[in-house]
């Protein structure tokens, strides 16, 4: 069956847009968002309610990456999962109870609409990268408009107000902006953070990571991970594509160093990335939740027409 009938027998279930027709399938579940989705880590930190929050709520000072591979099942498993599923709403109720108080005394929560948008939009940004700049055919006009708008619709599944969500794709970009020049503002877990890529040792994992290849693999890649000189050697490629993807004006307000030399490291490596994914075999190219989607909603493993 061809891609495309596989797409068409599934108009039913693409309710909202998100499915294997979708761009947001193409890039959200892709094994590059581990370079990508670094920068969206640090973004988040960076907001000073999602610094708080994770200063009063995660064991994210002791296991760092702990935090995000427990993430990430969940925040693929929006786009991919099937919606019956609502995954969104799991993962937003997961929230609840993540609210506390600055020390000046006002309060937060991390469901308030404007700051859960923040995360949602750097996740946005974390799938556009992945054609950006980890692929060899960056994003169209059209395609970053519609790719925008899918990620409404991925939104939208979590059930939380769209009131703080930009109508288009310029409007997203005015407030990723006014985000990245105002609203972030250093705290103790973003200096914290980046001091710590800045080490340029990839961190020791307490519990096994969520992997971006098959989960066969997953305990070799495991024990890999354990081995201090393969964190040293992850480190340094690593820290180069989640500080070259910051946006100019947060390295410089952060005050983290960057040379022209490192942003052609940045892009020479992001170009290797790209055309090492030429020949890379298909289950290699999803995180495990992705394909899983691919294999429910279309009974194939993706088409490698699906990644870019
Ligand atoms: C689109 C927005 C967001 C998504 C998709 C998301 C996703 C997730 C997921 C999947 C988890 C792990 C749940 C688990 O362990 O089962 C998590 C944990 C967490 N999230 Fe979010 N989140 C979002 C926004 C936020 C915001 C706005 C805040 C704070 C203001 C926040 C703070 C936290 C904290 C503190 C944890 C717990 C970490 C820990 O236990 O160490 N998240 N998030």
């Amino acid at each position: 069956m061809s891609f495309r009938a596989q797409t068409s027998d599934l108009a039913a279930e693409r309710f909202d847009g998100i499915g294997p027709g979708s761009l947001l399938w193409q890039l959200a579940g892709d094994s590059r968002i581990a370079y990508a989705g670094g920068m969206a880590g640090i973004l988040q930190t960076m907001h000073p309610v999602i610094g708080q929050a994770l200063v009063d709520h995660s064991d994210f000072f002791d296991d760092p990456m702990d935090r995000v591979f427990r993430s990430l099942p969940g925040i693929v498993g929006v786009v991919y999962d099937d919606p019956k599923a609502q995954t969104g709403h799991t993962v937003r109720d997961f929230h609840k109870e993540i609210k506390g108080s600055f020390a000046d005394g006002r309060r937060y929560h991390a469901l308030d609409p404007a700051t859960y948008w923040w995360a949602h939009a750097t996740f946005h940004m974390m799938a556009e990268h992945v054609a950006d700049v980890y692929s060899l055919r960056p994003l169209g006009d059209d395609e970053r408009e519609r790719l925008y708008q899918e990620g409404v619709a991925w939104y939208r599944r979590y059930g939380v107000s769209e009131a703080p969500v930009p109508k288009d794709r310029a409007a997203f970009q005015v407030e990723w902006d006014r985000h990245c020049a105002e609203v972030l503002q250093p705290n103790p877990a973003s200096d914290w953070l980046l001091k710590l890529v800045d080490g340029r040792v990839f961190p020791k994992v307490g519990r096994p990571a969520y992997l971006p290849f098959p989960e066969r693999y997953h305990r070799v890649g495991n024990a890999m991970l354990r081995q201090g000189l393969v964190r040293k050697l992850i480190g340094p490629p690593l820290r180069l594509s989640y500080v070259g993807a910051l946006p100019a004006i947060v390295r410089e307000r952060f005050g983290i160093e960057w040379t022209q030399s490192e942003e052609r490291q940045y892009w020479r490596q992001a170009r290797r990335v790209a055309v090492e994914w030429r020949v890379r075999p298909t289950a290699w190219r999803w995180y495990p939740r992705a394909y899983a989607g691919w294999i429910r909603a279309t009974g194939a493993p993706p088409p490698r027409s699906a990644s870019r």
